[in-house]
């Protein structure tokens, strides 16, 4: 029996899909490669020494993934595919519903067909909108995303509801990210965005490489220490750690519907970052402060009680390990 990744190549999947294999569990991995690259399989499996089977494909492709299923036992779905740049989605909304949405329902719908009901939702913090309160809590409100990224994630947690609700024979587990940085120890696997990165890490590794000039603070005026966003950085071992516990959950349950945050609990803030990142790699950071980006909240870090108390799981790995490891990848 196995476990499908569909979005298996990609930062958080690809991470994931070595913690699953170091737990001995058999995984497929399908992927078209629109935000990752062919070379990560190889990578995953000189990490594991272990091998998988790949399909390449597009998970909106509903008759080439029947056949991953004809051809695999697949006893679960972890879902990764997706696109996620906030920015680009504001850009090409018709693209972010059409390949986040109906790739999901694609997913689902070939899953009943075939009887398999237990199902992983890579969703995000920013389902919360606007956050109700800090620390955010798994019951806070959602909605009023600001962007058609984060609101198919939001469309697609009402989907999973929905279906929970017309058969309680579904096994669903919604893992609401908060902002994974970070890479692999062995620097062999990490974060590629394609062109100029939308997020914070992957622009300050780029500053300390030289490749950028200065890092753009987006705002210095919002109510919080020093002025600038703060935010809950997870290392994304920690985060791909937490996907095989909500597994076991699942397994455990046999079915239900739950919803976790990954996250750390501590909120840093921009220029904290800058300050870990140098710290960590010796590095130097220049940065200048420019007007607030559109869209952006003050203040968002996780309560993270439910998932150590249901799923027996939190972040182990510092700050200085994501900055070590983050520079670790881009300089391999
Ligand atoms: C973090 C902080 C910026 C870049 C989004 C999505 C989330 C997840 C991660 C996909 C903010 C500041 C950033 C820069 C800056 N999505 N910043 N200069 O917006 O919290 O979350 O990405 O994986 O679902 O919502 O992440 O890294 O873009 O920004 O000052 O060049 O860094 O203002 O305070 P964000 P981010």
């Amino acid at each position: 029996m196995a476990i499908l990744l569909p979005g298996g190549a990609g930062y958080i999947g690809s991470h994931t899909a070595v913690e699953l294999l170091n737990a001995g569990k058999e995984i497929v991995i399908v992927d078209n490669f629109s935000n990752s690259k062919p070379e990560v399989l190889d990578k995953i499996k000189q990490i594991t020494g272990k091998d998988f089977k790949f399909y390449e494909l597009d998970y909106l492709n509903g008759q080439a993934l029947e056949k991953v299923f004809e051809e695999n036992q697949i006893e679960a779905v972890i879902n990764f595919a997706g696109f996620k740049a906030v920015g680009e989605s504001v850009k090409k909304p018709i693209e972010y519903y059409t390949n986040n949405i109906a790739g999901a329902l694609t997913v689902l719908d070939i899953m009943r067909r075939y009887n398999c009901k237990k199902f992983i939702f890579s969703s995000s913090a920013t389902v919360y909108g606007e956050p109700e309160r800090i620390p955010l809590t798994e019951e806070c409100k959602t909605g009023g995303t600001t962007n058609p990224y984060g609101t198919t994630k939001l469309f697609i947690e009402q989907i999973l509801k929905d279906i929970y609700q017309s058969d309680n024979e579904w096994d669903i587990c919604i893992l609401r990210y908060f902002n994974p940085v970070g890479s692999h120890e062995s620097g062999l696997i990490g974060e590629e965005p394609q062109g100029i990165p939308n997020n914070l890490m992957p622009y300050i590794v780029r500053v300390a490489n030289g490749q950028l000039k200065e890092l753009s603070v987006f705002g210095n005026d919002y109510d919080t220490p020093d002025g600038t966003g703060v935010r809950d950085y997870i290392h994304v071992v920690d985060l791909a750690k937490g996907h095989l516990k909500a597994l076991e959950k699942i397994d455990k349950e046999g079915t239900g519907l739950y919803i976790y945050n990954l996250g750390t609990g501590t909120g840093y803030s921009v220029l904290d970052m800058v300050k870990a990142f140098e710290k960590a790699t010796g590095k130097n950071v220049p940065y200048k402060i420019v007007e607030r980006r559109a869209g952006d909240i003050a203040t968002c870090y996780a309560e993270t009680k439910k998932a150590k108390e249901e799923l027996g799981w939190t972040a182990e790995k510092t700050l200085e390990d994501m900055c070590r490891d983050s520079w670790n990848y881009i300089t391999k």
